[in-house]
Formats: structure tokens, sequence, C-alpha cells
């Protein structure tokens, strides 16, 4: 029924930031709060989805009624998603995930030094955990495990709505994912605020859909795109 859409379907939501520690106190990290993916759990929820949560770490609580894992780092968050995404209809990657991690972990606090010498943290590349699933379900034996429909978001930094809609529709393609829902961040924008405006891409071609608001409201619009794709008449 129409209240009812994702009724019998399972759906993960990774949602959060992860944190790649330096050493026992330190970590880069990032200004997600889980807000966004918490939205997205409770319309999913009320949509009649069974809900698998993956969490990093985030500043309010995860919804009651969710299947809860939780990751801290984008490598954890890795191993987590990929076992809630086994045998789920659809998964929404809501987490901010470090792209980069500090090469090496100093297993006690790093200290100023004698010398005054500026300290270097170099970076490696984490896994796309996202990019990765989408390679891993084209390649044989894993179709029909991982979920026909992938949605990531794109955060992206800039004040040209052309321009970051461009990027949005390369990066789309570049994910190989079936949809996109792309945002513009920054400081005062998105990330920790209650308040969200998005375009939402699809792989197929269909028509991009535009929804701002609370993040409520576009957790609804997100939802209901989602339970459009999976609906038995689109396929
Ligand atoms: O490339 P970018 O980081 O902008 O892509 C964002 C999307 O990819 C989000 O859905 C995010 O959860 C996902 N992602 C990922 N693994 C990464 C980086 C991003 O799954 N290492």
């Amino acid at each position: 029924g129409a209240t009812v859409p994702l009724a019998g379907k399972i759906v993960a939501i990774s949602a959060g930031g992860t944190r790649e520690p330096l050493d026992p106190v330190r970590y880069l990290g990032n200004r997600s709060s889980g807000r966004q993916g918490i939205a997205l759990a409770k319309a999913a929820l009320a949509a009649g989805a069974t809900v698998r949560f993956i969490a990093a770490h985030m500043d309010v609580p995860a919804p009651a009624g969710v299947e809860l894992s939780t990751a801290s780092t984008a490598r954890q968050l890795q191993v987590a998603v990929t076992e809630a995404a086994r045998g789920a209809d659809a998964l929404i990657m809501s987490a901010a995930v470090a792209d980069f991690r500090p090469a090496e972990y100093v297993d006690s606090k790093i200290k100023k030094s004698d010398d005054h010498a500026d300290p270097v943290i170099t970076l490696v590349r984490n896994p796309d955990i996202l990019a990765t699933l989408v390679a891993d379900r084209t390649a044989a034996g894993s179709a029909g495990e991982l979920p026909p429909l992938i949605v990531g978001f794109a955060a992206e930094t800039g004040d040209a709505e052309a321009g970051v809609l461009e990027y949005g529709a390369a990066k789309l393609k570049r994910k190989g994912c079936e949809m996109l829902v792309v945002n513009e961040v920054g400081e005062n924008l998105t990330f920790g605020t209650d308040e969200n405006s998005v375009t939402i891409l699809f792989a197929d071609g269909a028509a991009a859909v535009h929804a701002s608001g609370s993040k409520d409201e576009v957790a609804a619009s997100v939802i209901d795109a989602v339970g459009r794709a999976l609906a038995p008449a689109r396929r």
C-alpha cells in the first residue's frame, strides 16, 4: 500500500563520521553529526522497512527500532557496512568516510620534539567503501547478495549550484551507484545543522529531484525515491 512502500524490504544505512587515529588521544575526523542518517532511518522505518543502521561517530544517539552496528575508522566501517549490505534491498551510504588516514599510528602520545621541528603527518588513502561494493556486486559470484540499489551521498563545497550538480553527475558515473544525493556543505551549511538542501540524481536517467527543508523532509524525499526505485512496476 501507499503508506508502507518499503514493507518487507531491508534497508542498510550508514551514518556519522569516521575517525582515523594518530595516537591514543588524537584523530582526524569530520563535522558529520549523523543527523541526516538518523532522519533517513526514521523515514525508512516509517515506510515499513527493516533498517540496519551502521553508525560511525554521531552527535546524537541512533534511533530506536533499528538493527544497530557501530564502527570508528573507515576500515572498520567497511567491514560493518559490507556485512549489513548482504541480503539488503538497498544501501544508503550517508556516512562521511575519511578519504585518508595517517600512514602510521603511534601507540604513545606524540610529543613536541626538543629541536622544535614541525611534525609531518603522512596520509594514505582509505578504501572507497561504496565503490568497492559496486565493483564486488558486478564481479561474478556475488550478484544477488549485494543490494540492487546503492545510494551515495556527495557533500560538495562550492557556491555555484550548477558546478556542484555537474560534479555530482560525474561522481554518480564514477562511483557506479544507482542514486546520488548531492548537497552543498561548508562550516555553516548542512553538517551539524537541522536544515539541508539536496538534489537527488539517478543513474537510469530519471529526472533529478530537488528537496530542501528539515533533514526529516529531505530524508522523506530520499526514502520516497528508494521506494519508487524498488517498486516492482519500475523493474
Ligand atoms: O567521493 P566522496 O567521498 O565524495 O563520495 C561520497 C560517497 O561515497 C558517500 O556516500 C560516502 O559515504 C561514500 N564513501 C565511501 N568510502 C570512502 C569515501 C566515501 O563509501 N572512502
